[in-house]
């Protein structure tokens, strides 16, 4: 698929087929994010992201929550806990960033070879949620220099699913030349 058709066609997918994502795929899929950019210099100690692969149906199913709305996790085959390993760029601090470059390569590339996937927040600011988003910490067993950044949903998409029709701003509207 061509590199623009792909950011143009990817959208957050919640209705997922009943088939399974071979290891060869989502290899295919994590590798992708192995090749988004980073702060510093471009050697290992500064690739700050970390990936969590759940396949299993019971830690799924803890991560829903309760919420209503991710209850189509339940049917998902594998959600993949993005995060960030903040001992990793001390200097910038800018892991959230970087580990959300990698998560866009990876819904992209989840397109590209025909799966979907839905980005999910871990309530990273939400104040309010801040309970539910220690217990996804716990759930995953994340050590304390690991950040929680987001989490992706991933599986074959069921075609049956009607996707709410997306308004986009316009480019004049968002873009500012030489100053603001
Ligand atoms: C920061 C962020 C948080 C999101 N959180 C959720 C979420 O918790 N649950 C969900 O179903 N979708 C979530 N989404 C997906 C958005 O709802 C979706 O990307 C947006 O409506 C645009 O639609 P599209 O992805 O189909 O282009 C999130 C996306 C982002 C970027």
């Amino acid at each position: 698929m061509d590199t623009i058709e792909c950011i143009k066609t990817r959208r957050s997918r919640r209705k997922f087929l009943d088939k399974k994502v071979t290891d060869e795929i989502l290899e295919k899929i994590l590798d992708s994010a192995r090749y988004a950019p980073f702060g510093g210099p471009p050697i290992k100690d500064c690739q700050v992201w970390d990936f969590v692969v759940i396949k299993d149906k019971e830690t799924i199913k803890e991560l829903v929550l309760g919420y209503e709305d991710r209850d189509f996790l339940l049917k998902v085959p594998v959600v993949i806990a993005c995060c960030a390993d903040k001992t990793k760029d001390q200097d910038y601090k800018e892991w959230t960033i970087t580990t959300s470059l990698a998560i866009e390569n990876i819904l992209l590339a989840a397109n590209s070879l025909g799966l979907g996937a839905c980005f999910l927040t871990t309530f990273t600011k939400h104040e309010e949620h801040s309970e539910d988003r220690e217990k996804m910490i716990k759930i995953l067993g994340l050590p304390d220099n690991i950040e929680l950044i987001g989490m992706i949903a991933l599986g074959y998409t069921d075609p049956s699913e009607i996707l709410e029709n997306k308004e986009l701003r316009d480019l004049e509207e968002m873009t500012h030349y030489d100053r603001w």
